[in-house]
């Protein structure tokens, strides 16, 4: 099966002065199968926003290769499938312009793409678009400081939506709400899933609805991908330390997180990251050779699976579980 969405080996660095750089993405390979709903989590900083921008195509890789439906974004490639992975930013109110109306955002997706030529076909289509995500057709009228931050990024949404994608890549699309307002967004996003049959990367650090949405998850840390798999089983029972720690950080009064180590300590820094694995210094489980040489994203487990964790002491250390 092609997948709809492919990063084969991608980094990413920002340059900083002449001399140094920060690694923002490091050999991150990620697939997203049509159904799916991938979710990358991780702290602030570890590059999900650059994965997101990578895979639509905002910002180009350093090294490695993003596929869309096969195809490498790098060479030219037709707008009918580069339309076939749309955005939705973190932050609805500067993905919008001020001074266009709701309609003029929510239709221009159709006038790039060439999907409804007329006037009078493109006004409708923005009508459906709106009333798709629960907005009364009127709100094409309206500017965004005339609406709310939920209904702003339901706008957001039907923008996206505008192309009939494929996938749509979601960079914390709940993280500027209210937590109201967010259980709507959440199930309206559900909801789309369902009827128009989507698929999802959703860029979070919001485990718990990583937990509601995702059928599959990848961990970030500093730049890298530590841990991946069926989202159920990395919930249930996380292999990576890393992954250990972030799930014992979600406060919710769970006996069952006892087993868990806290997350403690600082992000290292992206552009001096720690030698070997990068999470080492945070480690309760450090030893020596995790100081001396990056650990591979290997297959991990006893039944043949997704799954897989960066650790060289994966398999030494005892799974906890954790009670879903
Ligand atoms: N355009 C840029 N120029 C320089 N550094 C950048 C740029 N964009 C991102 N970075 C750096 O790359 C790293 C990853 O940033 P990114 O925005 O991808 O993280 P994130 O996981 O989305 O964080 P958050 O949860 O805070 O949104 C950070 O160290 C950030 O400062
Ligand atoms: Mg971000």
């Amino acid at each position: 099966m092609t997948p709809l969405l492919e990063l084969d080996h991608v980094t990413r660095r920002f340059p900083l002065g002449r001399r140094q750089a920060v690694h923002a993405v490091e050999d991150v390979s990620l697939r997203l199968d049509p159904g799916e709903t991938l979710a990358v989590v991780g702290e602030s900083g570890c590059g999900k926003s650059t994965v997101a921008r990578l895979a639509v195509g905002l910002i180009a890789p350093t090294r490695g290769t993003v596929r869309i439906g096969g195809t490498p974004t790098s060479t030219r490639m037709d707008r009918a499938t580069r339309r076939h992975v749309q955005f939705v930013s973190q932050n609805p109110w500067s993905a919008l312009n001020p001074r266009k109306t709701i309609g003029h955002s929510v239709g221009q997706p159709l006038a790039v793409h060439g999907l409804c030529p007329s006037r009078a076909e493109r006004a409708a289509r923005v009508a459906e678009l709106l009333e798709q995500v629960g907005l009364p057709a009127h709100y094409a009228a309206r500017r965004p400081s005339g609406v709310s931050g939920g209904e702003l990024q339901r706008v957001t949404v039907a923008r996206a939506l505008a192309a009939r994608p494929r996938a749509i890549v979601l960079d914390e699309p709940t993280a500027s709400l209210d937590v109201g307002v967010k259980a709507t967004v959440i199930n309206l996003l559900l909801d789309l899933r369902a009827s128009l049959g989507l698929s999802y990367v959703l860029i979070t650090h919001e485990l718990d609805i990583a937990r509601h949405l995702a059928t599959r998850i990848a961990v970030m840390y500093l730049g890298r991908i530590v841990e991946q798999g069926p989202a159920e089983q990395v919930f249930t029972a996380p292999r990576h330390p890393y992954t250990r720690m972030l799930l014992a950080a979600v406060p919710v009064p769970d006996p069952a997180r006892r087993g868990l180590v806290a997350l403690t300590g600082e992000v290292p820094s992206a552009v001096h990251p720690p030698p070997g694995c990068a999470f080492h210094p945070r480690c309760p489980y450090v030893a020596d050779g995790c100081r001396e040489r990056v650990p591979p994203l290997l297959a991990v487990g006893d039944r043949p699976s997704d799954r897989h964790s960066a650790c060289l002491r994966d398999g030494e250390i005892p799974v906890i579980p954790v009670q879903a």
